[in-house]
């Protein structure tokens, strides 16, 4: 339904209004205004684009979709690509698809749900009885009497922004949205009070009381009215017409741009201007709404706010800096992350596990202080201190639990207190903030520091992966996948082969590529009962080092085997697992070809000297955990890699963990018995029922993964055999002794990191005695191992592994 009323379509000018007085008989607004009449009985529903347009169609009034069925009942700038909202009626409750307003025959504007029966907005005109509405060209929709008197104004109930000629008397307010993207009522209050004061408050949210002024005109007992005037000034006058406070003055004419005025979700009042046409004394200003930067009050928001109450311009815990546009950007110090991303007013957190005060003393040593320059909470002291060095302020924060911040600034010392409040970076403040965090940051989502993009490739030959249970699917996407490899062979040399999961692509490459790949097999990385490993480059890019593996003769005939790995290995995608570049399987040759880590192999720096401390050892044991628990449950095939020990266990330049070599992995065919699986795995990390004639299942690894644990805790091997102790040969019996006597210190005796850290040490080898229990069905899954190694479940009391002994003395 098309909703303009033309009674009146076409221009009034001022000049001719004298006319429309003898028409009506009634005088006319006093007012250079143009009018289109909406009469009673007419009506907009939300969901079609109708409006009810201003006669220079500049202004709509009428229905803006917000978010996905939610519709805002508003005024906007019509003749512009982004229709600029500047006034609404219900912005903290959002009308639906169908709503409707309707100025009613009695003569009321009303938003209401028709289903329902429900109003949602009403125009205040006292009871009394509106003749016509018109939305005007100042952007003023207006309720009017027969005798034209204005009963109810937009420009006098404004929402956040103003617009010329629009006044601000005493009692008026601007509201703050709460977002860019969020137009409900936000944290901020423009009021002109009737004291005379033109003020800038912040708001209790969600509640609307005010709590403390940040910004205020000084114009107690005289400021009578804020004007917007025809020429795009912004005032604030005397009631004798006086202008006491300049708000806004250098701006471009109205005849050729846009003008408002807005309180933004961050607090600060700005100008912004859009020119009407790309032409005519437009030159220079691009299409957009740009803000006059001399005109922001407060100039800095993020040293203006200074209360008590709330967090400040940005969320507890993070700071404020004002960026070249001169808008304020929130952002977390060190060691702090973002509550919601997309909503940088929530504030951030700690990113680690604060400081536990029953332990103080001794948590010290945990903790390092990073310092940010020009950084301050200025309002959350716990302490200060004067006349002390940095170095004293240092201590005095590192030894106290509730410090969570020092600031050092000419010999004086504040501790500040969580959560930090009012945070601000300012060039002009001098001095510096040194912001705690832990050492070796533990939390299990903070694993995703940026990838060194250098990390080399491994081509390795004729790995084998057990796979458990092997589904018809499976064995129908190998077949198709057989099909895809046999028709590229005779085909094209480079053949890149999707095997089952889209974004998958590995490389099918040629003997001779790889031959040069790595110069003719020339440097060897290691061998091990199948494969021999070489170093390579790929030709595409020098700086690409892979591993190279060749399977020996005796493996080469597997080749279904060698396929089903290829596929399988190749469908895996995770941090902690080396990542299947290509193969090679052209006549006798099966290569596989993987990226190469650089670091080496656990067991380099974990039996070596030195050896790898303690935090750095607690993050490696995470990534191996996680990497298993992403081969046992999270890839589209499970996959049990039978052979974790820790030189399968490579390490990239920040440690991390990759899980490699899969090449004893075997691929269990569903007719294969285990008869024809001689014992996979290394003498000390194998599962008891390897032994026995016991399904092996992925618990074969949480097994060792358990003796892997223990060997990361005390940094040395299960099996010692040059230990004096006898007891202390086998290091899964001895751990279980200590766990037992209450003496699990003995076990990291001489690591002080470990010692500090008793109680993640105790945990850790009670994760561990779970994971060795003999019987399979007692050991944790990977999943739970993740959760109680990241603290998410509790370690309850494990039971005495009891006969795993017996077992490795019959290896
Ligand atoms: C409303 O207008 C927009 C832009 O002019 C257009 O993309 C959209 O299809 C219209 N919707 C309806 C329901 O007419
Ligand atoms: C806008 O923000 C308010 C306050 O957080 C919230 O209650 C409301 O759901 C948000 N509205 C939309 C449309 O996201
Ligand atoms: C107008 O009012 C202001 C403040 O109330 C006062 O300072 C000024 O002198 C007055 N001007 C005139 C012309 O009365
Ligand atoms: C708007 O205000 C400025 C500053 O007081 C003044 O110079 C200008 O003439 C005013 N414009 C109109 C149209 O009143
Ligand atoms: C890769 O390593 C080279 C030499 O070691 C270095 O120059 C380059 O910046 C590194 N690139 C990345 C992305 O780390």
């Amino acid at each position: 339904m098309k909703v303009v009323f033309h009674v009146m379509a076409f221009l009034v000018p001022y000049s001719s209004s004298l006319l429309f007085l003898v028409i009506l008989a009634q005088p006319f607004p006093a007012t250079a205004e143009s009018y289109k009449y909406i009469t009673p009985g007419l009506s907009l529903t939300a969901s079609s684009n109708d409006s009810w347009q201003s006669p220079s169609g500049e202004f709509a009034f009428g229905f803006q979709q917000v978010v996905d069925d939610g519709f805002l009942l508003a005024i906007w700038f019509n003749k512009i690509p982004e229709k600029t909202i500047v006034w609404s009626a219900n912005r903290n409750n959002l009308v639906q698809r169908g709503d409707k307003v309707k100025l009613m025959e009695d003569g009321q504007l009303v938003l209401y749900n028709d289903r329902k029966g429900k109003q949602i907005w009403r125009a205040d005109t006292a009871g009394s009885r509106v003749a016509y509405a018109a939305m005007l060209d100042s952007g003023n929709f207006v309720l009017a009497r027969h005798d034209s008197v204005n009963l109810w104004e937009s420009f006098r109930e404004p929402t956040d922004t103003l617009l010329p000629t629009q006044t601000f008397s005493q009692g008026s307010k601007l509201v703050a949205g709460y977002s860019s993207m969020n137009s409900s009522t936000g944290r901020y209050q423009f009021t002109l009070q009737s004291d005379g004061n033109l003020v800038l408050y912040t708001l209790a949210f969600p509640l609307d009381s005010v709590n403390s002024p940040y910004w205020s005109s000084e114009t107690e007992g005289n400021g009578f009215l804020l004007r917007f005037n025809q020429s795009g000034n912004i005032y604030l006058e005397a009631k004798n017409g006086t202008m006491l406070v300049m708000i806004s003055s250098d701006a471009p004419t109205t005849s050729d741009f846009y003008h408002r005025a807005i309180l933004e979700y961050d607090g600060v009042l700005r100008h912004y201007v859009y020119p009407k046409s790309m032409n005519p004394g437009a030159a220079g200003w691009p299409l957009r709404w740009s803000p006059l930067t001399s005109s922001f009050i407060p100039p800095n928001i993020c040293t203006s706010i200074r209360e008590n109450n709330g967090c400040g311009a940005c969320g507890f815990n993070s700071y404020c800096s004002l960026g070249h546009d001169q808008k304020p950007k929130c952002s977390c110090p060190p060691g702090y992350t973002f509550l919601d991303p997309n909503d940088v007013m929530k504030g951030c957190k700690q990113n680690f596990v604060s400081q536990n005060c029953e332990e103080a003393s001794q948590e010290t040593e945990l903790f390092y202080l990073e310092q940010k320059e020009n950084t301050d909470w200025p309002l959350s002291d716990s302490e200060h201190f004067s006349i002390v060095t940095e170095e004293w302020c240092r201590k005095a924060c590192l030894s106290d639990c509730f410090c969570a911040v020092a600031i050092f600034r000419d010999g004086n010392c504040w501790k500040k207190k969580i959560p930090l409040s009012n945070g601000r970076f300012d060039p002009r403040d001098g001095g510096k903030a040194l912001i705690k965090i832990r050492k070796d940051n533990l939390n299990p989502a903070d694993d995703d520091v940026p990838k060194n993009k250098n990390r080399s490739t491994i081509i390795i030959i004729g790995s084998l992966l057990v796979i458990s249970s092997v589904s018809l699917n499976f064995l129908f996407i190998l077949r198709a996948f057989l099909d895809v490899l046999q028709f590229g062979y005779g085909k094209t040399k480079k053949l890149y082969l999707e095997p089952t999961d889209p974004g998958v692509t590995l490389r099918s490459f040629t003997f001779s590529e790889l031959e040069k790949a790595t110069s003719n097999f020339k440097e060897e990385l290691g061998s091990g009962a199948f494969a021999t490993v070489y170093k390579g480059t790929l030709d595409f890019d020098e700086r690409t080092f892979v591993a190279v593996k060749n399977l020996d003769k005796m493996v080469r005939d597997c080749e279904k085997e060698f396929k089903a790995e290829v596929n399988a290995i190749g469908r895996t995608n995770h941090k902690n697992l080396v990542k299947l570049l290509g193969f090679c399987n052209e006549g006798e040759h099966r290569l596989l070809v993987y990226e190469l880590i650089r670091n080496g192999n656990l067991a380099n720096f974990l039996f070596g000297n030195p050896r790898l401390n303690w935090f750095k050892r607690m993050r490696i044991t995470f990534g191996v955990a996680r990497g298993l628990f992403y081969l046992h449950e999270e890839c589209s095939t499970q996959i049990i890699h039978c052979d974790i020990k820790p030189q399968n266990i490579l390490l990239d330049e920040s440690f991390r963990a990759i899980i490699s070599d899969f090449g004893i992995a075997k691929l269990l065919k569903a007719d294969q018995t285990r008869t024809s699986t001689a014992i996979r795995g290394t003498k000390g990390y194998v599962a008891p029922e390897w032994f026995k004639n016991l399904p092996v299942t992925v618990k074969v690894d949480v097994y060792s993964f358990g003796i892997l644990l223990l060997e990361l805790i005390c940094c040395r091997k299960n099996f010692e055999p040059q230990v004096k102790d006898e007891d202390q040969m086998v290091l899964a019996y001895w751990a279980y002794d200590c766990y037992r006597d209450g003496k699990v210190g003995l076990l990291v005796a001489n690591d002080e990191d470990a010692v500090l850290d008793m109680k993640r040490v105790v945990k850790f080898v009670m994760i561990a005695i779970w994971c060795i229990q003999e019987d399979p069905s007692l050991r944790p899954t990977m999943k739970k191992v993740t959760l109680m190694l990241e603290g998410t479940v509790e370690v309850s009391a494990p039971p005495d592994p009891s006969s795993f002994i017996s077992s490795i003395e019959s290896f």
